[in-house]
């Protein structure tokens, strides 16, 4: 889409993402650059290293992301990842490339515990953007992805404990000593996006994840849809998102981040922005707290193509971002105090 008609575009979709004068970015980046999740301090670091040795940006994203997808203790991305309701786990994860301008992902992707490399190679080994169940698994099987059971002993007793407190109706009997998994035990939505853009102001996303912790099987979160999850353009930027993976659907998050950067907004007000939109769009009793704000977290990140980065959150977090300078973690903005 050309300048022109993509801000026709824009008006067309309304005062959200409307705007009284679009100015494309076409600023190259003077350094590496990468933004994450907070759980991605490492993820960003390699990301910025892998780009200064000539690696392009979506590869550098999902080289940073193997290491997260790896660890058993982050329970909310691959190996590790807590189950679906019936205790299985279910992986989803997207990759968008500025320079190409293409797109590859897998959602409820069994037993292959690395799926943002699988999504790479959807993109460069398929016609096809999206891949889902057992034909994303047969996918993995056919490009030499090894298959192994990715539900841990921690991932496991935490499904047993979650089931077992459910309901005070069935047969399941809730023990008293299910420790750290106990009562307290919040259901989780974390995942990790990571965003780079390259010396040459290429950009390129990656988020990964293993989506809301006791979905129901089938379910597809944000993440590995394009346009929600991770969104890139290379006239402009990259963004992504981590949370509560219905209301970044709903509004398109990471198209709507990237359409406020290209209508001129820094990243961190674009993140703001999209923010409002998520805000305005929860109106049911049973997604607001009694103040009438949201009754979950969103968290975007995003970096436009002169590099700058920015995060935001409904409330607030931490993110993790890097230049050649080092890997740091930082406050997000926060669009409501606590
Ligand atoms: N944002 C991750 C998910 O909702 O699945």
């Amino acid at each position: 889409m050309d300048p022109l008609s993509r801000r026709s575009f824009l008006k067309a979709a309304g005062p959200a993402v409307a705007a009284p004068c679009f100015v494309p970015r076409r600023r190259r980046a003077a350094r590496p650059a990468a933004v994450s999740s907070a759980n991605g301090l490492v993820s960003v670091e390699i990301a910025v290293r892998k780009m200064l040795e000539g690696v392009p940006p979506v590869d550098a994203a999902v080289l940073g992301v193997e290491p997260v997808e790896n660890d058993p203790d982050d329970m909310t991305v691959g190996y590790g990842g807590l189950p679906n309701a019936d205790g299985i786990v279910e992986l989803d994860s997207c990759v968008m490339d500025g320079r190409s301008g293409l797109a590859g992902a897998v959602a409820c992707l069994r037993n292959i515990k690395n799926p943002a490399q699988v999504a790479l190679q959807v993109m460069r080994r398929t016609d096809h953007v999206l891949m889902v169940g057992e034909g994303a698994l047969q996918f993995a099987r056919m490009h030499g992805f090894t298959e192994e059971n990715l539900l841990t002993e921690k991932a496991r007793k935490a499904w047993v404990a979650w089931r077992e407190r459910l309901s005070d109706k069935d047969d399941w009997v809730d023990p008293e000593e299910n420790g750290e998994f106990g009562k307290d035990f919040v259901r989780t939505t974390g995942t990790i996006h990571v965003g780079c853009v390259d010396a040459n102001g290429d950009v390129g996303g990656c988020t990964t994840t293993s989506g809301l912790a006791f979905k129901i099987p089938g379910r597809v979160g944000d993440s590995p849809l394009i346009g929600c999850g991770n969104y890139v353009d290379n006239e402009v930027g990259v963004a992504g998102s981590t949370g509560r993976g219905e209301a970044v659907i709903v509004t398109n998050g990471g198209h709507r981040v990237v359409g406020y950067m290209a209508d001129g907004k820094s990243p961190t007000d674009a993140c703001l922005a999209a923010l409002r939109d998520v805000v305005r769009f929860t109106k049911v009793q049973r997604l607001l707290r009694a103040d009438g704000r949201p009754d979950f977290q969103v968290k975007f990140y995003a970096i436009n193509k002169a590099g700058e980065i920015g995060s935001a959150a409904l409330y607030p977090t931490r993110y993790a971002r890097a230049t050649e300078a080092g890997a740091e973690l930082a406050d997000a903005a926060a669009l409501f105090e606590g």
